[in-house]
């Protein structure tokens, strides 16, 4: 390497990007604007002619390494300029080797092993030339018919925001030059997970307030942990598109958060525009996006096709082209893109090996969560202390006949999800595969699939089904959701099982025969109609290549159950959107108050009864709530104590809360425990939730012994946007529980003091 080549090279990416602007025409610098789609695994002579001449500065699905090369080399060797393309593509859940679901990770509640499966992720994605990836989707939640809540990583601003920030870290790494590094990018800003009754693309109504409280934090933390990019979203909020939203992408993310990588629109999103009314036309379009802030566009030309005339016409100063230009430019160098663009697959570790399918195994078996284990008595519903007998695990030493029923149970395609570009099911270790290898040889595995599809509505497998349930020491029935359930544009009104999976399992429950429900799903389901017909429900998201695995060690036994539910689930559907940090209101439900309908007298009179804020047909709880989980392990929690009852609101970091907690484990097996502690401000000058998760930690702690775990909190932890949605910290008191999930009732009560 020449000297002069070591004096480029130390250049911060900054200064070596403004230094290409300075040789740019207006022309090339639109060019870095635009993001076309790839020809799928070849080269059209239109693609090739467009980034020859500079007009292409990023692909979106291309990912045959031979042709990114060659797009590379075009790019760099035959354009006038040489700059290198970004190549995109959505890696969300797992290149070949694919995870959970995010929202599945996120039952985790683990930071590390999220981290661990991007990194695994961008390891595989960089292996073919992809150097972008459109993850994390962090978009809060409340509304399981969303069908992009798979996507998510559920309905907690603070769990999100770590669990997204974990992902970051994980494609990014320490620096985006190394090789397996890959950009990330945060999505969709803002607001599109409050889609109006959870039907995509529609619009949502967001106060700033809440805004600043639930859905903003994730993309903040995300923008602090030195994310590349940002997209917009497609949807309306309050009125203003995603990609039209100067107030979002300048104002709150550029310059209150001080973001300094670039902003891509989603898929059509500036084209859309028009379509949403808020601009007349594509030129229309061009000039409200760029000037919202938008740097690069997805798909669409509005900014290739006019913004040539918009800065002709000063419509879009040209000074503004510069910033974005500059942006995207500054992530090519940061990616060392410009000193080696092109990607050697021999460097890169095989994909699908056996260390990335055991962190995949690893993921999928923490994010399996125990949702009942023949405890049907509501008022135990969230004591794992009951020791009913448990159905699980199963003992598969006096298994003699097992019956495997299910359209779920043998099928890798399913298990995967949505979102998998680039999976293969060829991959995928299924339930009935993994099952059989746990049973001892003389024992006969019997598998029926019941029905066709999770949609069927046709019973002709029935009799079958009931034959092996009947004959079978125990039955596993896995059902759910197939994977095109779930995902972008696949939003459901019932979320009860679909097809005619609810009569299979009342089929199955005519036997005396356990049965042990395994659901894949790409959200949360509404299980009361099944929970009383089965003995144990294991929620296994779509679980991903190792799916299969996963559950079939946690039904034996060779793993325990340690998945926390990242989004409560609802009763019936009428009830969304339920979530656990819901204000208190002025007339809160309570047993007390709260009267079925059946239980109204005939005739009573309008203000008898009930006068609280309850659905009078169902019970204002949800089925399962935020944080929920069992283990096989008892593990009880102390009342937790507090090292002081005051904290000083003064500035000193130094100054913290300690609160604690000591667990026991009363079982005989060792077991992973997510601690989760939960905030009450009680009186604030802008209501704040009945709870807010402020710290959780997953702990290790063996069979019969007892583990401490404390958790800190400052003034600022006790902070939030108040009614002039700045932050603030006010003096008062507060609650602070820690527990096994957010019902825990256990609390102290501490005060901030000036
Ligand atoms: C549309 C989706 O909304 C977005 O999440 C995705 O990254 C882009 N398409 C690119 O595929």
């Amino acid at each position: 390497m020449s000297c002069q080549q070591d004096i480029v090279l130390n250049q911060l990416p900054s200064q070596r990007a403004r230094a290409m602007l300075r040789k740019m025409t207006l022309m090339e610098k639109l060019g870095q604007l635009a993001q076309v789609s790839g020809n799928y695994g070849d080269i059209s002579d239109e693609l090739r002619h467009s980034i020859q001449q500079g007009r292409v500065s990023s692909i979106i699905n291309e990912v045959d390494v031979k042709v990114v090369n060659e797009l590379q080399r075009i790019a760099t060797k035959e354009s006038r300029l040489g700059i290198p393309l970004l190549i995109g593509r959505d890696v969300i859940h797992g290149f070949k080797t694919i995870f959970p679901i995010p929202l599945g990770q996120a039952a985790t509640w683990c930071t590390k092993t999220v981290q661990d499966g991007a990194r695994v992720a961008a390891i595989e994605a960089a292996s073919q030339g992809v150097n972008w990836t459109f993850a994390p989707m962090i978009d809060i939640t409340r509304d399981p018919r969303w069908g992009r809540i798979a996507e998510s990583l559920g309905e907690d601003p603070f769990l999100c925001a770590h669990l997204g920030a974990a992902m970051v870290k994980g494609f990014q790494t320490e620096s985006l030059n190394n090789t397996s590094a890959i950009a990330s990018c945060a999505k969709h800003f803002a607001g599109y997970g409050y889609s109006e009754s959870g039907r995509d693309y529609n619009f949502a109504n967001i106060s700033e307030n809440e805004l600043h409280n639930t859905v903003f934090p994730p993309f903040k933390l995300a923008a602090h942990t030195g994310v590349a990019t940002f997209m917009t979203s497609f949807s309306d909020l309050n009125g203003i598109p995603g990609s039209g939203n100067s107030w979002l992408t300048q104002d709150i993310l550029r310059e209150q958060w001080n973001f300094a990588g670039f902003v891509v629109s989603d898929w059509d999103s500036i084209k859309e525009l028009q379509v949403h009314g808020f601009t007349e036309d594509d030129k229309h379009s061009a000039c409200v996006a760029a000037n919202a802030g938008v740097d690069m566009e997805m798909a669409s030309s509005c900014y290739s096709r006019y913004l040539p005339e918009l800065v002709a016409q000063n419509a879009v100063h040209s000074d503004k082209i510069d910033e974005m230009a500059l942006r995207i430019l500054e992530l090519k160098y940061a990616l060392g893109l410009f000193d080696n663009p092109y990607t050697e697959s021999e460097d890169f570790v095989d994909m699908v090996n056996k260390v990335h399918l055991r962190k995949a195994l690893d993921t999928a078996t923490k994010s399996c969560v125990l949702l009942k284990n023949n405890s049907t008595d509501e008022h135990r519903r969230y004591t794992p202390q009951c020791t009913a007998s448990k159905i699980l695990p199963l003992d598969a030493s006096k298994i003699n006949n097992l019956a495997v029923i299910g359209p779920l149970a043998d099928d890798g395609y399913e298990q995967l999800g949505t979102w998998i570009f680039d999976g293969e099911e060829q991959h995928s270790i299924t339930c009935k595969a993994a099952f059989q290898n746990k049973l001892k040889s003389a024992a006969t595995l019997s598998f029926v699939k019941g029905l066709e599809t999770s949609r069927d509505e046709s019973s002709a497998q029935f009799e079958q089904a009931l034959t092996i349930a009947k004959a079978a020491d125990a039955a596993i029935l896995v059902l759910g959701e197939e994977s095109i359930l779930s995902g972008e544009a696949h939003c459901r009104t019932n979320l009860d099982l679909p097809g005619a999976q609810i009569q299979l399992i009342e089929k199955i429950a005519t036997t005396n025969t356990p049965i042990i429900l395994v659901v894949m799903a790409g959200r949360p389901l509404t299980l009361a109609p099944i929970i009383d017909k089965v003995d144990a429900i294991l929620y296994a998201w779509h679980p991903g290549t190792m799916g299969g695995q996963a559950i079939a060690d946690l039904i034996f036994g060779d793993a325990v159950p340690s998945g926390k539910l990242p989004v409560t689930f609802p009763r019936v559907v009428g009830q969304i959107p339920i979530y656990y940090g819901q204000k208190h209101g002025g007339r809160p439900a309570s047993n007390n108050t709260f009267v079925h309908q059946n239980d109204f007298p005939v005739r009573a009179s309008q203000t008898s009864l009930g006068m609280s804020s309850t659905h009078i047909d169902t019970h204002y709880s949800p089925l399962f709530p935020f944080g929920f989980g069992l283990s096989f392990a008892d593990i009880a929690y102390s009342p937790v104590e507090v090292d002081s009852h005051y904290l000083s609101k003064s500035n000193d970091k130094s100054k913290v809360i300690t609160a604690t907690v000591t667990l026991k484990n009363k079982s005989d097996f060792d077991a992973e425990e997510v601690v989760q502690m939960y905030i009450r401000d009680l009186v604030s000058s802008a209501t704040r939730p009945v709870k807010e998760l402020k710290g959780f930690k997953r702990v290790k702690i063996e069979a019969g012994r007892n583990k401490t775990v404390s958790f800190e909190l400052t003034a600022n932890d006790l902070g939030f946007y108040g009614p002039q949605n700045k932050f603030i910290v006010e003096v008062g008191k507060f609650r602070i529980w820690i527990g096994p999930n957010s019902e825990v009732n256990d609390y102290q009560e501490v005060e901030l003091i000036s």
